[in-house]
């Protein structure tokens, strides 16, 4: 059951990559503000139109929750966290970072079981299956080996109320970037997971995100051979909307310096 959920994820997730592609630096893609820093396309609409109408023609017992409203609640083991467009705001400013991020949570296992990151510009398909390893268009991807923090890239993301000094991520952002080789602001937090799980990043923080921004990742990341918790150290939740991941070998560090930010 798992591998045909994650074939069909695979194809429509590329589907709706397509579809993204098409409004890509383009004059037909309309933005709108949910706030001044929260932006929304038609090519955010249009992408969970498709992906949400594929998957209840073809799973019509599993539920839904995707970003731009969609909602369907069932009774079935399954529940799709869709984020059919992450990182608006690079696409929407012509920056070819983006993807598109199906998660699926089975209640019975109380865990995301599958989970696929598209990117389409770079035509980067990340991918995980429960127990069953982390693949990059079909070939196995783990984690890094770094084990000193001081050499460590680690991402970050800063939340859309940038202006509450309590959630704006400085604090722990002031408190890392000292102590690091690099930080990096991608824009996605999908592609932040994906990338620590091929090993391009070591680690990654952030708070205030959505289901639909981690479940997929988190599952990659940890089927990469890495760790994925919340600040404190407990186990990450796509409900809960804080994560760090890492390779594992730097994971204690970065949960202290948060610990003292
Ligand atoms: C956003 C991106 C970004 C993160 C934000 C998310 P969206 O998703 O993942 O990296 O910093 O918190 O909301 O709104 O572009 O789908
Ligand atoms: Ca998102
Ligand atoms: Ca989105």
């Amino acid at each position: 059951m798992l591998h045909d959920i994650l074939s069909f994820a695979d194809k429509t997730a590329r589907e709706a990559g397509d579809i993204l592609m098409g409004g890509f630096r383009s004059k037909d893609t309309i933005i709108s503000y949910k706030s001044r820093t929260n932006l929304v396309t038609n090519m955010d609409r249009a992408s969970e139109e498709y992906i949400v109408k594929k998957i209840s023609g073809r799973f019509p017992d599993h539920a839904i929750i995707a970003e731009e409203g969609s909602r369907k609640e069932t009774k079935g083991e399954f529940i799709w966290y869709v984020d059919p467009l992450d990182a608006t705001n690079n696409y929407a400013h012509g920056l070819p970072i983006f993807c598109v991020s199906l998660g699926v949570y089975s209640r019975d296992m109380n865990c995301v079981v599958a989970g696929v990151v598209y990117d389409p510009f770079h035509d980067e398909l990340f991918s995980a299956v429960k127990n069953n390893g982390a693949h990059l268009n079909g070939h196995s991807i783990h984690v890094s080996a770094i084990d000193d923090i001081g050499i460590a890239v680690l991402a970050t993301g800063f939340p859309y109320e940038k202006e509450n000094p309590e959630k704006n991520n400085l604090r722990q952002f002031n408190r890392i970037l000292p102590h690091i080789q690099g930080i990096r602001r991608m824009g996605s937090a999908a592609i932040d997971l994906s990338y620590v799980a091929c090993g391009r990043l070591d680690g990654y923080w952030e708070s205030e995100l959505c289901s639909w921004d981690m479940a997929a990742g988190s599952l990659i990341v940890q089927e990469a051979g890495g760790s994925v918790t919340r600040y404190d150290g407990s186990a990450a939740d796509p409900e809960f909307p804080q994560i760090v991941a890492s390779n594992g070998l730097i994971h204690e560090k970065i949960l202290e310096f948060l610990a003292e930010s």
